[in-house]
């Protein structure tokens, strides 16, 4: 069995605890950290003096007394008491060893399997059909992959749904476009991918002409009325929308398959009786024609309560309608115990008046939950949103092809085979442009920078995509394949030291992930990760080592390797052999 250091610690803390306080305090927080002095620390001692009213310091040398009993034996190799009770705790090297010595030998590297496992919902990416993904789609797709892998490499179900935007009024007047310029010629544009311009036709004329309006609106009653000729050039929209943002997911290596698209156009048979519901219950009443849900607890700028719109004055449904009735299906017919909702900051009160309505309606409750996982905007220099010289979104698609571009260039030198060479800057062009993503909080904002993204050293993908082949190569010159190295682990060097026990912190990392549904945490440990182990390169020669030392390197090596193998496929990073 593998165990974390801090949870390892945390227990013998508690034992010690109880067994010097009483048996009450064995559930206390031992509160555990890194410390400067030793490995751990533990601040129990200063909060239960408190209560107790004891110096904390004579408690801290008390506990301190009974872990240090144990000294020398299992996990712990020295205890000392410092400043005003703190108390650091040193763990032995053999310990430190043989954990990372049962890791390597764990195909699931020492991470526990999550208990109790839950069945979680991760609504992510939000896209649109007849629209292209744009810059800002990046952040809410590539996070939100990055959450699903985890979460089930942790053991949970989980049930990815990207929440398709194929249904709204927006459709009239995109048929309605499709009839004008014929069925024929919508087919050829569409079948580029090219959905901007045809998009953008539509609205204009929407914007301009009221007869072609009145007609989209006309449009939509037909289409939600199931007209066969709406409802053909609907599914024509839909599936070249299809083939595109399939092309585009496999580009970025994102696991969202056709299945997990959740269309809104499945709730639309049950709008009508979710609204029947919330105002039989008296969650939602006509305010002014309209439908309207007035969750107590949200108020505007002029104190007013703040509307949930349910059915618009002219009977038509919207967004919000929709995302109430796929709560209420994820919670009273999934049975999900968990929803992630990872979109953009501007959407939060939104998701805020969706889960209080499903509070409300008694569909939200005790032990389920429901999150908004807030995704800050990704700006151009100087901190402005994204645009081309002409004012529109940048293209998702442009985004990637300027990163592999770049990263083409930046590995030029290295390869004189064209295809490799390409397929190489395409790893590692996707690679950057994913963890500069995913290795800043996910609700802050952050400036695009190519420059910075690709840079080989520094908290990047490239940096550490080159890490996993620098070991690669280490076991080529060995002659060795690091898959079959076993260890023992002997810990001589502090770097060597610092580097299993910075291994051993995986399963923490990605508890971390899960808990607060932020990647970045793993992004963080992988580069911590990466930094110890090229410290470690620098300062322990493997290769020329004596045999002992150099199996005890070689076992620190794979291990290493397929930690960030494993953290790097997590995050949905590509990993090329070579660099
Ligand atoms: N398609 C939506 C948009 O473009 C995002 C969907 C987010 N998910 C949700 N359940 N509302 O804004």
């Amino acid at each position: 069995m593998v165990t974390d250091p801090e949870e390892t610690l945390a227990q013998l803390v508690r034992e010690a605890l109880a067994a010097e306080l009483g048996e009450q305090y064995a559930t206390a927080d031992p509160i555990i950290r890194p410390s400067q002095f030793a490995d751990y620390q533990s601040n129990a001692a200063l909060p239960l003096a408190k209560a107790l009213g004891r110096p904390p310091r004579e408690i801290a040398t008390a506990v301190a007394a009974r872990l240090a009993t144990q000294a020398g034996t299992g996990a712990i190799d020295k205890v000392e008491v410092s400043g005003p009770g703190f108390i650091n705790i040193t763990l032995r090297d053999e310990w430190i060893g043989g954990q990372a010595v049962s890791q390597l030998a764990d195909p699931r590297l020492g991470v526990a399997l999550a208990s109790p496992a839950q069945r979680v919902v991760v609504d992510y990416s939000g896209p649109n059909v007849a629209k292209e993904l744009h810059a800002g789609h990046l952040r809410a797709t590539v996070v939100g992959d990055a959450i699903a892998r985890v979460m089930e490499y942790l053991g949970h179900t989980v049930i990815r749904a990207a929440h398709l935007g194929d249904w709204g009024t927006q459709f009239g007047m995109l048929i309605e476009h499709a009839l004008d310029i014929g069925e024929q010629a919508t087919a050829k544009q569409l079948e580029t991918g090219e959905f901007t311009a045809f998009y953008q036709a539509a609205r204009t004329k929407f914007d301009a002409e009221p007869t072609f309006a009145d007609r989209a609106r006309q449009r939509v009653v037909e289409l939600q009325a199931g007209n066969e000729q709406a409802l053909r050039l609907w599914q024509m929209l839909v599936d070249d929308s299809m083939v595109y943002l399939r092309d585009v997911y496999a580009r970025l290596d994102i696991t969202l398959t056709d299945a997990d698209m959740d269309p809104e156009s499945f709730y639309n048979p049950v709008l009508a009786s979710v609204n029947a519901e919330l105002e039989d219950k008296g969650i939602a009443v006509i305010d002014d024609g309209a439908l309207c849900a007035f969750p107590p607890g949200f108020s505007g700028r002029d104190g007013r309560p703040v509307p949930l719109m349910l059915r618009k004055s002219d009977g038509g449904y919207g967004y919000a309608s929709t995302d109430v009735a796929a709560i209420r299906y994820r919670l009273v017919d999934l049975k999900v115990d968990r929803i992630i909702y990872v979109v953009g900051s501007e959407q939060h009160q939104h998701f805020e008046l969706v889960f209080a309505v499903a509070r409300q309606a008694g569909w939200l409750t005790g032990q389920a939950s429901a999150e908004h996982a807030v995704i800050g905007l990704m700006t151009g220099p100087g901190g402005q949103r994204l645009k081309t010289r002409s004012g529109e979104q940048i293209k998702l698609v442009t985004l990637i092809d300027e990163a592999v571009d770049r990263a083409g260039e930046v590995i030029r030198d290295r390869y004189a085979d064209p295809v490799l060479r390409q397929q190489i800057a395409e790893s590692v062009g996707v690679g950057a442009l994913k963890y500069g993503d995913l290795s800043v909080a996910r609700d802050s904002s952050y400036v695009l920078d190519f420059d910075r993204l690709l840079a080989l050293t520094g908290n990047t993908g490239p940096y550490l995509q080159y890490a996993t082949a620098r070991i690669r190569s280490i076991f080529h010159k060995a002659g060795r394949d690091p898959a079959a190295v076993t260890g023992p682990v002997a810990l001589g060097e502090p770097a060597e030291r610092a580097l299993a026990l910075s291994l051993l912190g995986l399963g923490r990392a990605l508890g971390d992930v899960s808990a607060a549904a932020e990647p970045h945490k793993l992004a963080t440990y992988l580069f911590d990760v990466a930094s110890a182990f090229t410290t470690f390169y620098e300062h322990c020669p493997v290769l020329t080592a004596e045999p002992a030392v150099r199996d005890s390197r070689l076992a620190l090596a794979a291990l290493t390797l397929r930690v960030l193998q494993t953290g790097l496929g997590l995050l949905g990073i590509p990993v090329p052999e070579r660099m």
